[in-house]
């Protein structure tokens, strides 16, 4: 009777750790953002006051700009040329399904028309609510809108200064005695961040930046802020950057979805403590800026990006890719033709990205990646390997394998170098002869789509 009882409390206990503990959040994380692990492919776009000086959207902290020194570009701030729609147009040829824009950048600039500040461009010679064309533009496509909102504000008079490590005036005697109300500035930034999930319909995705040393979690009132968002916006999803307060186990997913590596694709996919996939979503610059930098010349190849996105889905990963258009409005040309080229690829091969992630038992191969939906295989060739790729313990299982790009099949090899298929390994054969090599038919990621039974 007593063992009875005890098994009882046991198993009462271990249900409401699966009901209210980690492994239950974090399949309600893979719930929400099923859309988005689905979606893959996304447009970042670094835009603001920063653009004018060409410098990358760091110049004010690099060059210790001052609020006075920074105004006259705010006063002349008139991106003419600003006209979303193609951006959106640009977005969907490269086969993008989500954007997130930077709504306010560390300067503390407001691309959007905030009640709670002057500090915006409805204040400049454009005069318009930027953030408001951009999500009708991109709306209007079909493509899901995120909004970046910086955590820090170089502009705003209760954000710390002297003793801060980012801040333009850092170390400089002027501001060392100076006294803030760090609360004010938190009562600000929640309102812009209320504003924002309340003026502009559904918002996909949140995506603040960043949290350092002391500056995290609790000093931003993460929690208030979060239950709020939730509030506003129910269906939402957050990366990790509000940070955590050292209770999680993966990097700090303490207030948001998915995790966010900057300029680095992980070995492997992202899982927790229990096991249990984590979203993630790496970001990227073209060049090697995320603001508009005319001094940066150092575009990736559309290779090295098509790569790169295979490479994150292969790991059940996503990838959000940047522009930064330059002081009119307009993207730069090197971007617009990677993008162009990107899309020739997804056009051609999307059934092996959206949707799909890793194979499992299929890893990194020496000639590319796996990736799969379902019961359909996707082998990326990616990279220069003599005869065929074998697929071990695949024998039985594999009905056909066809180019994706045109539906052409591949053939398939009974041997090769004496190990015959039933050794258990299955030969798909890209070259015919089969002691013969030729280059593929698509030099960058020539996909095969293999359906298994
Ligand atoms: C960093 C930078 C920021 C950029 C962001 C993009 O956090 O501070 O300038 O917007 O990365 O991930």
């Amino acid at each position: 009777m007593k063992l009875k009882i005890l098994f009882l409390v046991f198993l009462f206990a271990y249900s409401s750790f699966i009901v209210h503990g980690q492994p239950t959040a974090a399949k309600e994380k893979l719930a929400r953002t099923q859309w988005f692990r689905d979606a893959r492919f996304g447009m970042f776009i670094h835009f603001g006051i920063y653009s004018m000086h060409g410098r990358g959207e760091w110049v004010r902290s690099i060059e210790k700009i001052s609020n006075e020194q920074y105004q006259p570009y705010v006063d002349a701030f008139n991106p003419t040329e600003y006209n979303p729609k193609e951006w959106a147009k640009l977005a969907k040829e490269a086969g993008m399904k989500y954007v997130v824009m930077t709504t306010k950048h560390h300067d503390g600039f407001c691309l959007f028309d905030s009640k709670l500040t002057d500090y915006k461009s409805t204040n400049t010679p454009i005069k318009r609510d930027l953030i408001k064309e951009y999500v009708e533009a991109f709306r209007a496509e079909g493509i899901r809108i995120g909004f970046y909102y910086s955590l820090l504000d170089w502009h705003h008079p209760d954000y710390p200064k002297f003793n801060d490590s980012n801040h333009p005036m850092r170390g400089n005697e002027k501001f060392k005695d100076e006294k803030i109300n760090f609360d004010n500035y938190l009562k600000y930034m929640h309102g812009q961040v209320r504003e924002l999930m309340s003026n502009y319909g559904k918002i996909d995705i949140l995506w603040t930046d960043f949290s350092y040393g002391e500056m995290t979690g609790t000093k931003w009132k993460a929690k208030e802020l979060v239950e709020m968002i939730h509030q506003l916006q129910p269906a939402i999803i957050m990366n990790n950057r509000l940070g955590g307060d050292g209770t999680t186990y993966i990097k700090d997913q303490a207030y948001g979805d998915f995790e966010s590596p900057e300029q680095g694709v992980p070995d492997a996919k992202l899982s927790d403590k229990d096991n249990i996939d984590v979203p993630w979503e790496t970001c990227l610059t073209l060049n090697n800026s995320w603001g508009y930098n005319m001094h940066d010349n150092n575009w990736k190849s559309p290779e090295l990006i098509i790569q790169t996105l295979v490479n994150c889905v292969s790991k059940n990963g996503n990838l959000l890719l940047n522009v930064g258009p330059d002081p009119k409005g307009n993207i730069p040309q090197a971007s617009i033709q990677i993008l162009k080229e990107v899309g020739k690829w997804t056009r051609a091969n999307g059934e092996s990205i959206y949707g799909c992630g890793e194979a499992i038992g299929l890893t990194r191969q020496d000639w590319g990646r796996f990736t799969q939906k379902g019961n359909k295989l996707y082998a990326h060739y990616m990279y220069p390997k003599i005869g065929p790729i074998t697929l071990k313990n695949y024998q039985e299982k594999i009905k056909t394998v066809r180019m994706l790009a045109n539906g052409a099949e591949a053939s398939v090899a009974d041997e090769w170098w004496g190990s015959p298929k039933s050794a258990g390994l299955y030969f798909i054969n890209f070259n015919k002869p089969i002691h013969e090599t030729y280059p593929m038919p698509d030099k960058i990621d020539t996909v095969f789509e293999i359906e298994l039974k």
